[in-house]
């Protein structure tokens, strides 16, 4: 006998300032939290019935939304299940925290998630962004992931199904929302030791306390942004209530009730002054989200 999917709890008017690491968004039409794949499915049919446009929030730490909110119905993964087998192998649903995949994998004695321990994503959205620091990316460690689609039905791609690069994958040309991924792991002695040097380098040298959507933007070819940045004279610079942070001029962070106005400004200013200096345009790594996506 197949049991009914309890009901969805479909919120209207959520303020997305609470669900970003930027603390900052208007509010959203409507809002709904699935914890399974199977309200997944129904939120994402009832998207499609209602035909308004739904956004994927993970950890809600790469994402600047409008100062009006967003026009649609944000869909929060919190499918959070974890599945080890034993031999290195790691299923987990989309909605799970990454950094602690990181040090749950390490501290067991595996290697290939070390790089993931602090970074505040969800396992959906570093699959999405093929999020990566201290060399190791995402994809690297990945044997599959199960796709839902707008219809409500599940793929599984195998890594080579999809195409990865720096901080993108073809993930972000889909429409519908990332399930569950399998990882698979190698043993290692030093795991652990390796991921608690990559915390500490991480504490250290980026600005933990802050409210911030991580590095704002991608690093060019052979370069570092944050470096580019801070020669251009820019710590500390600000617009409103956004800042170049005084840490890591490649974080720029809400220090005072920033707008999303704000943030988009100094954006574009960071952009032209680095671009004036050394010939260099950055392009964003953090995902702005329009009010409406459907016009
Ligand atoms: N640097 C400066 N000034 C700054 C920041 C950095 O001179 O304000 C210099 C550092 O001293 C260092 C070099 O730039 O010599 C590189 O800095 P860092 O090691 O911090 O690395 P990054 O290139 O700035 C990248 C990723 C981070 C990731 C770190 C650590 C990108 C855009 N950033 O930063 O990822 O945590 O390496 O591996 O690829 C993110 O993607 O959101 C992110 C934070």
């Amino acid at each position: 006998m197949k049991l009914a999917s309890p009901p969805l709890n479909l919120l209207p008017n959520k303020r997305l300032a609470e669900l970003t690491t930027l603390g900052i968004g208007g509010i959203a039409r409507f809002y709904v939290e699935v914890k399974t794949i199977e309200a997944l499915r129904s939120a994402l049919l009832l998207s499609k019935e209602l035909k308004m446009p739904f956004f994927i929030l993970g950890k809600g730490s790469n994402c600047l939304f409008d100062d009006r909110g967003f026009n649609g119905c944000v869909i929060h993964n919190k499918i959070d299940f974890i599945q080890p087998s034993g031999d290195g192998i790691y299923s987990v649903g989309a909605g799970y925290s990454f950094s602690l995949l990181g040090v749950q994998t390490a501290r067991q004695g595996w290697s290939g998630l070390e790089f993931a321990s602090g970074i505040p994503a969800s396992v959906g959205g570093a699959l999405f962004m093929n999020a990566g620091a201290n060399g190791a990316e995402t994809k690297d460690p990945l044997l599959s992931l199960d796709f839902m689609d707008e219809e409500g039905k599940l793929h599984t791609y195998l890594k080579n199904d999809l195409e990865f690069r720096y901080r993108h994958s073809s993930l972000q040309h889909l429409k519908g929302a990332i399930a569950s991924a399998t990882f698979s792991l190698t043993p290692s002695i030093a795991a652990r030791g390796k991921q608690l040097e990559i915390v500490h380098y991480r504490q250290k040298t980026q600005p933990y306390g802050d409210k911030s959507a991580g590095c704002i933007f991608k690093n060019p070819l052979d370069t570092s942004a944050g470096r580019l940045i801070d020669a251009c004279g820019l710590k500390g610079f600000r617009i409103g209530g956004a800042e170049v942070s005084k840490l890591h001029a490649n974080f720029l962070i809400n220090a005072a009730s920033a707008t999303a106005e704000d943030f988009q400004k100094l954006i574009a200013e960071v952009q032209k002054k680095v671009r004036e200096e050394t010939g260099i345009l950055l392009e964003n790594e953090v995902r702005i989200i329009p009010y409406d996506i459907s016009s």
